[in-house]
């Protein structure tokens, strides 16, 4: 071997040398590099540093001085390289690109939020909009423009969230109707889903806040035709080949009401604990709108008619998925809305 090749062999290997200081990730892996580079036995400076003997006597000193020079640079990097990885954390790496990656969240949407958007869904395609009003509710907009007479007992503060003077937060939708009569004029069809509040207990089958979807039809000659043909046409896209039924009912804004049941899809009508026995699920309230809502909201009520109901989504998503208690809807626990991950 000449000097020359000698030299250059020195100098290739202290840069590749260094370069694989700089890369290492750990102080293992540093070691295993010094050993690699600088070992008694057989680092390959070592290895080279033996070659020196078989090269020519006068060249002994300038490959010596080479070799010297790159252990130098060897051991300068190694010890700025341990230095770095000690100031982030010592033993572990800046950042250990072999580690498995962290198994990613899943985002879901709550099983409410599904019913609500698959219900606006099918209201949508029957030329329904989507509407909405303030959670924080003016009381005339909540009961009084709603035909509730003064005394009624819904308008008490036990059964009702006061906030100050006239503000409450609104126990049902059906202010939006109000709020919407008053904006756009007739003919309207809309849906509005939000939270109401009242002033229940917590416990199996209430929570002091839920959500509702309300529905409001107003036109030239709409009757409770329309009404039924609308939401026998919505439980059967909804719930199947579900058979509905109504019954007579009663709310202060409209008039004739009726509430709608679903048969229970749980035991298809023979009785179950879902529906308490009676094969049947009772999904919304609905009428057609009370002259006199008509009126406060500054429509025609001679000219325009129309229906309106109200229903509850989480009632909905419970029956659909077989929950047992209302308060699994509002835990925020992982393991129960993971299940809904579509
Ligand atoms: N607002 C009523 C409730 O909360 C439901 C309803 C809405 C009934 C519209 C008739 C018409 O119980």
């Amino acid at each position: 071997m000449t000097v020359q090749d000698f030299t250059s062999a020195v100098l290739r290997l202290a840069d590749e040398g260094i370069a694989g200081v700089e890369a290492s990730r750990s102080a293992e892996e540093l070691e295993a590099l010094r050993t690699a580079l600088l070992g008694r036995k057989s680092g390959r400076l070592t290895e080279l540093m033996r070659q020196l003997p078989s090269l020519p006597p006068d060249a002994r000193r300038e490959a010596g001085a080479a070799i010297n020079r790159a252990k130098t640079a060897l051991e300068q990097a190694l010890e700025a390289r341990r230095a770095a990885l000690a100031g982030n954390g010592g033993k572990q790496a800046a950042a250990d690109l072999t580690m498995p990656a962290r198994r990613t969240w899943q985002g879901a949407k709550h099983p409410v939020t599904l019913v609500i958007e698959e219900i606006v869904d099918i209201f949508r395609d029957l030329g329904f909009t989507v509407a909405t009003g303030p959670e924080a509710e003016l009381e005339w907009y909540n009961f009084g423009a709603l035909n509730f007479p003064p005394d009624h007992p819904a308008m008490d503060m036990h059964d009702t969230l006061y906030l100050e003077g006239d503000v409450l937060l609104r126990t049902h939708t059906s202010p939006v109707q109000v709020r919407t009569l008053q904006t756009y004029p007739p003919p309207v069809r809309i849906v509005a889903p939000g939270n109401v509040y009242r002033r229940d207990f917590f416990d199996a089958s209430h929570a002091p806040m839920f959500a509702q979807i309300e529905g409001l039809a107003i036109d030239e000659g709409t009757s409770f035709v329309d009404l039924k043909a609308t939401l026998i046409h919505f439980a059967r896209r909804f719930f199947g080949a579900s058979k509905t039924r109504f019954r007579p009912s009663f709310f202060p804004f409209t008039e004739p009401s009726a509430e709608m049941d679903v048969e229970c899809g749980i035991c298809e009508g023979s009785g179950c604990a879902a529906c308490k026995n009676t094969g049947w699920m009772e999904i919304l309230g609905s009428g057609m709108v009370h002259p006199a809502v008509l009126e406060a909201c500054g429509v025609d009520s001679e000219r325009y008619s129309g229906w309106a109901f109200g229903m509850g989504p989480g009632r909905i998503a419970m029956v659909r998925h077989d929950i047992p208690d209302i308060r699994l809807l509002y835990d925020s626990d992982i393991r129960f809305l993971e299940q809904f991950v579509r």
